[in-house]
């Protein structure tokens, strides 16, 4: 009866698994939980103290249209202390997640039937968000045999005269794919020559443990047809602060703007006050959880390699692994409800992702590497 109160947008639309986890949980009291990109980890102390401390001083208004200034100048720097990048403050624009920012980008940008390429799999978040703007999201698939990387000459394939723009995302969610200079280069050249927006989701960049983190914007000629988006989110482990920036170039602050504040208006000052200082302390505060990422991820992967029929490439970076588990003889949804059932143990399948992550599902390491080793044994004895 009620219908004609929910737009058509919303009509036939079902949960994914990513959305039915808290259901899957409740199923058995001793699920060990992989499924959610949430770390067990709490934001490291001095960061909420230097919140709370600028909150007590004042800082609990809306700020600066783009952003804290103190905030703003500290990402500046981030960029050419870590990738010898020059942004300028008027480039930077602070948004309440990387979910916001690429949404502000997203919508922003697009004109209804605009098409737009993302990888297969990747952050399912980026269909939704397409299919939000009235845009057509143009998935091109990543392959295991090529690391999973994003690879321009199968993308030419699926380029239109509607295309418009193209997401990339490295270090990856779910693959754990990280490309390398001369990725990143194949994939300039290729945005440069089909006149590509390119709006580059870079979460993920302090874990990337085979090769340095490159940013799409460091390339020449990349800057003015790029939108960066990065988050405190996982770099940082604060998740549940929702702070994030986009950069981009200047022709498109006004836009962005308009966007922005007809939806939040401004990030909320504590959490940008703890993005400056996690940003300006980054040195001291991200060893300790970073190398327990690593640790997590390569200690499962070894794990996983030692179980019969399923299988992962060497961790290449994030905390996930995608699990190859064509071998059991299962798809992606059947092993996921087999090893809840039978190990209490949840995990994402791959097709969550897209249609290319069928054969695979995601672990995430966001528990200690005992809960890891506990939940992979309890995997090893399902007998797969
Ligand atoms: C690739 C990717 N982008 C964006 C996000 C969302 O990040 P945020 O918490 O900053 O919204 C996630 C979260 O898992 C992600 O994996």
């Amino acid at each position: 009866m009620k219908d004609k109160f929910i737009a058509d947008l919303h009509k036939g639309q079902e949960l994914n698994m990513l959305a039915q986890t808290e259901e899957l949980l409740a199923a058995y009291e001793d699920v060990i939980d992989l499924s959610v990109g949430d770390p067990d980890m709490t934001t490291p102390s001095p960061i909420i103290e230097a919140s709370y401390k600028d909150s007590l001083a004042g800082h609990t208004h809306y700020t600066a249209f783009r952003g804290d200034p103190e905030l703003r100048s500290e990402i500046v720097k981030y960029y050419k202390e870590e990738y010898d990048v020059d942004i300028t403050d008027e480039e930077v624009f602070v948004v309440t997640s990387a979910n916001m920012g690429m949404y502000v980008a997203l919508f922003t940008c697009l004109n209804p039937g605009d098409e737009v390429l993302i990888p297969d799999p990747c952050f399912p978040v980026y269909n939704e968000q397409l299919r939000f703007c009235r845009a057509t999201a143009v998935p091109v698939p990543t392959y295991e045999e090529e690391r999973f990387r994003f690879n321009p000459q199968r993308a030419r394939e699926y380029v239109t005269d509607k295309t418009k723009a193209l997401i990339i995302n490295t270090p990856c969610n779910p693959t754990g794919a990280c490309m390398n200079l001369s990725d990143m280069q194949e994939i300039a050249d290729f945005a440069k020559e089909f006149d590509l927006l390119v709006i580059s989701d870079d979460i993920y960049t302090g874990m990337s443990y085979q090769e340095p983190f490159v940013p799409i914007i460091s390339l020449p000629g990349m800057k003015e047809r790029t939108i960066t988006i990065n988050s405190t989110s996982k770099n940082f482990v604060m998740t549940g602060y929702r702070l994030g920036w986009a950069i981009a170039p200047d022709y498109l602050a006004d836009a962005l703007r308009k966007t922005n504040d007809m939806m939040v208006f401004t990030a909320p000052a504590p959490s940008q006050r703890a993005a400056r200082y996690a940003l300006a302390h980054r040195h001291e505060l991200m060893p300790s959880f970073m190398d327990e990422f690593k640790e997590r991820v390569f200690r499962t992967a070894e794990k996983i390699n030692s179980i019969p029929h399923i299988s992962v490439l060497p961790p290449m970076g994030t905390f996930y692994l995608f699990v190859n588990i064509k071998e059991t003889g299962l798809n992606a949804e059947e092993f996921v409800y087999k090893v809840l059932e039978k190990a209490h143990v949840l995990v994402m399948p791959g097709t969550a992702f897209g249609a290319a992550g069928e054969g695979y599902v995601r672990i995430a390491c966001t528990k200690s590497v005992e809960e890891l080793a506990e939940a992979m044994e309890r995997i090893r004895s399902v007998g797969l």
